[in-house]
């Protein structure tokens, strides 16, 4: 539920302002009764909202996977003036937010959408959705350093989820691994390997749930089909 006043800005009626003074001049009416009151909260999907006894249309919700690249924050805006995820889709008419983060310097998968519900389902802890990250660390993890990451390993918040982990390959001073796991603390695969003595050298989320990155290359989207839509919603 949200304001009227702000889901009439933002089908582009009028400015906030604007809509106010509508409101209070009894030219809005919410399922067919006039509103006056200022705070009236509606529901923008369900409601029929008219203004001046036009029918406004609800924003269209847009979902899209984007290869984040390296050096960008994943935000709306970074007061230091670095590019922020947001950046790339400028041209969207739709004012889309990113459902989780990757740190500045971690590339990969990252999904944007304008549906404040599915974001909120994805991003809690409850759901379990699985992020596969291709972590290339430095030193050769021996077995029992993939048997902590497996197991779980104690970080300053509290015993990490066991995860799932396979070697991809292995070189004279790096290897790289793909680590599975379920929750997203801040910072969470560097700290595990850190803390298995393993420090990141470069890491890509490479999928969410379902969602791959093929087909992409780094700063490159591309918006979800409704079958895909379909499938992350009854995830959660
Ligand atoms: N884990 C990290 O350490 N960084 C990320 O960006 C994502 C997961």
């Amino acid at each position: 539920m949200e304001r009227l006043q702000k889901v009439m800005a933002r089908a582009g009626v009028a400015s906030r302002r604007k809509s106010e003074e509508w409101i209070l001049r009894g030219k809005v009416r919410v399922n067919g009764e006039t509103v006056t009151q200022l705070g009236t909260r509606v529901d923008p999907d369900r409601d029929r909202i008219e203004v001046e006894g036009r029918l406004i249309r609800p924003e269209q919700k847009r979902y899209f996977v984007f290869y984040k690249p390296k050096g960008v924050i994943t935000s709306l805006s970074d007061p230091k003036g670095r590019p922020v995820v947001v950046d790339w889709f400028r041209d969207v008419g739709e004012r889309i937010y990113p459902v989780g983060r990757l740190d500045y310097d971690t590339e990969g998968l990252l999904l944007l959408t304008n549906d404040g519900e599915l974001a909120h389902g994805m991003a809690h802890p409850r759901q379990e959705v699985d992020k596969v990250y291709q972590v290339t660390v430095k030193g050769i993890p021996a077995k029992n350093s993939l048997r902590r990451l497996q197991t779980g390993v104690k970080l300053t918040d509290g015993w990490t989820a066991p995860a799932k982990v396979r070697i991809l390959w292995t070189g004279k001073n790096q290897a790289q691994m793909e680590l599975t796991i379920h929750e997203g603390r801040n910072r969470q695969v560097r700290r595990m390997c850190e803390a298995v003595g393993h420090p990141v050298v470069h890491l890509v989320r490479v999928q969410l749930a379902f969602l791959t990155l093929s087909g992409l290359q780094p700063g490159k989207y591309r918006e979800l089909s409704q079958e895909e839509v379909r499938r992350l919603k009854e995830l959660l």
